[in-house]
């Protein structure tokens, strides 16, 4: 099975914690692309979701979901949505597609979070995919310097703007031996919106596709 095929296989594997009448959360990627179109195939009928990206709200559109505005949903039951590293705690590296503070936003206002992954994903250790960090455009260069302090190898992703208006300084070579507390540390950068590492508020459950089909933990 290619990495698509099992892309699709983890998304039509999370629908079954898909009820008619939910308002869902609704991550961003191919990953979470491939659940959008198992939902239109369903035949579920959400009340709505709440989108993480510009990108995601088209996409459920164009299948005819209603998209909230969080301020207007309260809590969520359920938020899905890909990864771009995963480990055993279930904590990740996300903003591969530059969505990342939406995703934590969402994520933080769900009960629940499934996270949607191909084998590939799964790692020991944090920080082989370098880790995205959003930052306010003027701070540009001095988040950039901090992070060096920090041990890593920041690279502005060239021609790239957030849904937010914002930059994304991609952080190649950290080494991610305490995923909370450096999510700390960098969330308390002045000039930084958001770190992609999901490790305080991780996954509740990883759906993980592989060859011989999928698998809950
Ligand atoms: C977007 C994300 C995605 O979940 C992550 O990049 C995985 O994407 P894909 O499913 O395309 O591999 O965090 O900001």
């Amino acid at each position: 099975m290619d990495q698509n095929q099992l892309k699709r296989l983890a998304g039509e594997a999370a629908l079954t914690h898909v009820r008619d009448g939910m308002v869902l959360g609704v991550g961003t990627g191919s990953t979470v692309n491939c659940f959008i179109d198992a939902l239109a195939e369903s035949g579920l009928q959400l009340e709505a979701a709440v989108s993480s990206s510009e990108a995601t709200t088209e996409r459920l559109k164009s299948i005819g979901v209603t998209v909230s505005d969080l301020n207007n949903a309260g809590t969520l039951e359920l938020y899905v949505d890909g990864a771009d590293e995963v480990d055993a705690h279930k904590r990740m590296i996300k903003g591969g597609g530059g969505a990342l503070t939406r995703e934590k936003i969402i994520a933080a206002a769900s009960r629940r979070f499934i996270c949607i992954v191909d084998h590939t994903k799964v790692v020991d250790v944090l920080g082989r995919f370098p880790l995205p960090v959003e930052v306010i455009p003027m701070a540009r260069s001095y988040v950039a310097r901090q992070l060096v302090s920090l041990g890593g190898q920041p690279e502005l992703r060239e021609g790239f703007e957030t849904d937010n208006g914002n930059l994304i300084l991609d952080v190649h070579n950290l080494s991610i031996t305490d995923p909370v507390a450096l999510e700390q540390e960098i969330n308390a950068l002045a000039g930084v919106v958001t770190v992609g590492l999901f490790a305080r508020r991780g996954a509740d459950l990883v759906i993980e596709a592989q060859g011989s089909g999928v698998r809950d933990w």
